[in-house]
């Protein structure tokens, strides 16, 4: 049988190059090969508390940004998170066989817990428990996901396991995180720290609509070494963080170039960004127009969500039906 495919990005805002080059990228290759679900992950977001509007909004967005950026509603199974209420059943299923010492040792949670201390709540501590049940309510396999994902992978195949052995079935697979390069993506900010994120700051964040001017003043401005160019040809994490985006959108021979202006210890920087802005911008207009014209004129898109979460329940209830049976709930009469 085919694997099936699984992945979902929190409506938290635009999405941007570390969602694309992270997950986006390969959700549009795996859609051709496999039975693809693509959510918007709109549970997950309440973790932070969005005002409904803003929730609205973010989701409405997504799922236009999905739309525009190739994922064909005929091809893969596009919905929202909240309209599969199997997945919440399926998320309680497994909390029962999840433990307090494990979920506080996920390193996302814990440094959720030092970044927001007034906001420590059991959706976060649970948080990879949902996204287990996201990816067994469909007895998905293959997940693409950007490398920040790895250790909730692991948690989604410790759940699916233990299930499987303490009810002596085989009804789950084991989800491994996927991408089609040789390893998983971690796409830096512009800010000189680790991966890009929002929570980083607008700063650090190149987002797939954004204009041509606030692009390129990001981009000038991304942190790169101060005072006198390196002659160790050791490259400091800023630095190698602006040759990794390089290596997102310009030609091999261009990253030679300033990778050989690096090790004899004469690079510009303004240049290399300048390079980097300008291909930056070649790489992110298409993608800016065809979001811009989907938000200004898709009327489909409650369609859409509309049509794909039927397909998704489709899914998911064969999953609950045998959950329920394997569980002992129903069937009174039988035994
Ligand atoms: P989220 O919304 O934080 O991110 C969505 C996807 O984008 C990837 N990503 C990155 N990849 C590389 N470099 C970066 N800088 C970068 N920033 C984000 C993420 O790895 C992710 O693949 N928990 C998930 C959403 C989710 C999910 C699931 C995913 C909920 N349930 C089930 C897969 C399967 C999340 O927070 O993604």
């Amino acid at each position: 049988m085919k694997e099936i495919v699984v992945s979902g990005i929190r409506p938290t805002g635009k999405l941007h190059l570390g969602n694309y080059f992270g997950a986006f990228k390969n959700f549009l290759t795996l859609q051709e090969q496999f039975d693809s679900y693509f959510f918007i992950a709109d549970y997950h977001s309440l973790t932070t508390h969005p005002t409904p509007g803003d929730l609205r909004g973010s989701v409405r967005r997504v799922i236009a940004e999905y739309i525009a950026l190739g994922l064909d509603p005929e091809k893969c199974t596009v919905y929202l998170q909240s309209d599969l209420p199997e997945t919440a059943e399926l998320y309680l299923i497994l909390n029962m066989n999840a433990y307090l010492g494990e979920l506080e040792r996920v390193t996302s949670f814990k440094e959720k817990a030092r970044t927001q201390p007034n906001n420590i709540n059991a959706g976060l501590l649970t948080y990879p428990v949902l996204m287990a049940a996201d990816i067994l309510i469909h007895r998905g396999a293959k997940v693409p996901v950007g490398k920040d994902q790895e250790q909730h992978l692991e948690m989604a195949r410790t759940f699916g396991n233990r299930f499987n052995r303490l009810y002596e079935v085989d009804l789950f697979p084991e989800p491994m995180a996927f991408s089609m390069g040789e390893s998983l993506v971690k796409v830096p900010g512009l800010t000189g720290g680790g991966k890009m994120s929002k929570s980083a700051g607008e700063a650090d964040t190149i987002y797939l609509d954004e204009s041509p001017e606030t692009l390129k003043k990001k981009i000038m401005k991304a942190v790169s070494d101060s005072g006198e160019a390196s002659t160790d040809g050791i490259k400091s994490q800023a630095v190698q963080n602006l040759f990794d985006l390089m290596g997102l959108v310009c030609k091999p021979d261009v990253i030679s170039f300033f990778n050989e202006e690096h090790a004899q210890g004469r690079i510009r920087y303004g240049d290399l960004k300048k390079q980097l802005a300008e291909d930056m911008e070649t790489f992110v207009a298409p993608l800016r127009d065809a979001i811009t014209y989907t938000l200004a004129n898709d009327k489909k898109l409650d369609e859409i969500a509309a049509y794909g979460a039927e397909k998704a329940r489709k899914s998911a209830k064969k999953t609950m039906d045998i959950v329920r049976d394997t569980i002992g709930f129903k069937q009174i009469s039988r035994d």
